[in-house]
């Protein structure tokens, strides 16, 4: 059956975009087949609609690297039809064709079933950078960071990047497990935003540009960093004795200007952050995590919701840090 989905296409180097109809028979191979409801917007579908980073290698080609719709179709005993299922990661929208499209078909052993207590959009509002947050956090909290006072594993927690996808929902789950969070933020005018979502301490990310020193003093009881960079140099130099900050993001820059000292004089820990490949049970949980702990009154506020056609023009806009919180794509929409 036909349905319609954002394509690209490349020609003499350059990549273009369309709306348009297209094939079953085209999808790739898989043993479900998804009704797609919603994708979203991430940084790395900024980078596949402009062409970027090479994480596009063959065209035609459908983006959209998360999604969250309905079985069509399925081959495997895990899956029937009707059943509502999410998709984040596992290559699908960058080395296969993504959410951006009324149908996709992937392995049942990519999707996850609804988590209880979301519905499908909500599920998109998070999308992939929420998911990455909640990550994040768990891993934070896994090397031993605690709610309450420094003397017991607490302090103050840094999210970098705060206005971003990742950002805005790791400010949310953190202030939700009652962390005294600071946000770093280049947008002075976000403020009241990150406030509402439960930052109590708002600082100019120039703060934390560039480390200072190979140690400066300790400061941050742990960090979600969606920044990189000299960003993260700096963060790492100061954070707390024996503390971690979760490296999930390269918006300011893939390179890691550091030294050695806050590892070997202050036992720090630099955690990496993958959503595309973390296996299934650490996913269910972190989906589990975010049904039960991420306040959905939250999310509406950090959400706009676009259709297939309105993507393009935020793809750049991502890239240049323009976008606030989460853009959720209704597919139903061309
Ligand atoms: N590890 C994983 O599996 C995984 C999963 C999802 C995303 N990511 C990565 O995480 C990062 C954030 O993704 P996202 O979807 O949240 O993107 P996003 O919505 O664009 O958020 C990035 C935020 O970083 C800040 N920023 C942008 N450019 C910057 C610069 N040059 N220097 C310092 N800060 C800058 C901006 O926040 P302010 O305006 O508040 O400063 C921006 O909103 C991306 O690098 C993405 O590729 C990784």
């Amino acid at each position: 059956m036909a349905f319609k989905g954002l394509l690209l296409e490349e020609s003499g180097g350059k990549v273009s975009w369309k709306i348009a109809t297209l094939e079953e028979s085209a999808l790739p191979a898989g043993d479900v087949l998804v009704d797609v409801a919603y994708s979203t917007l991430n940084y790395k579908d900024g980078m596949v609609l402009n062409g970027l980073g090479r994480l596009v290698r063959n065209y035609p080609h459908v983006p959209g690297i998360d999604f969250a719709g309905t079985v069509a179709e399925s081959s495997s005993p895990e899956f029937k039809q009707g059943d509502p299922v999410v998709l984040t990661g596992w290559g699908v929208g960058e080395q296969r064709w993504g959410g951006y499209a009324q149908k996709a078909r992937v392995k049942a052993s990519e999707l996850v079933k609804l988590p209880h207590g979301l519905s499908l959009k909500q599920t998109m509002t998070i999308g992939t950078a929420g998911f990455t947050a909640m990550l994040a956090a768990l891993a934070l909290e896994a090397h031993g960071l605690k709610p309450g006072p420094s003397d017991q594993g607490g302090g103050e927690v840094l999210v970098t990047g705060a206005s971003g996808g990742v950002g805005s929902v790791a400010v949310a789950i953190l202030a939700a497990w009652k962390y005294n969070v600071t946000a770093s933020t280049g947008r002075a005018a976000n403020g009241d935003y990150l406030k509402a979502l439960g930052a109590t301490t708002i600082i100019d990310r120039a703060e934390i540009a560039q480390p200072k020193r190979p140690l400066d003093s300790e400061r941050w009881a742990g960090c979600i960093d969606a920044v990189g960079g000299p960003t993260l140099a700096c963060v790492l130099t100061q954070l707390k004795y024996g503390m971690s900050v979760a490296s999930c993001g390269l918006a300011g820059g893939n390179d890691l200007p550091t030294t050695v000292i806050p590892f070997l004089l202050r036992g720090v820990n630099l955690l990496g952050i993958d959503s595309v490949r973390c296996p299934m049970p650490r996913r269910q949980d972190a989906w589990k995590r975010l049904a039960a702990d991420l306040p959905l009154a939250k999310l509406d506020a950090m959400t706009e919701t676009v259709p297939l056609g309105g993507l393009p023009a935020l793809a750049g806009r991502i890239l240049k840090g323009e976008v606030r919180g989460r853009v959720v794509v209704d597919v139903s929409v061309a």
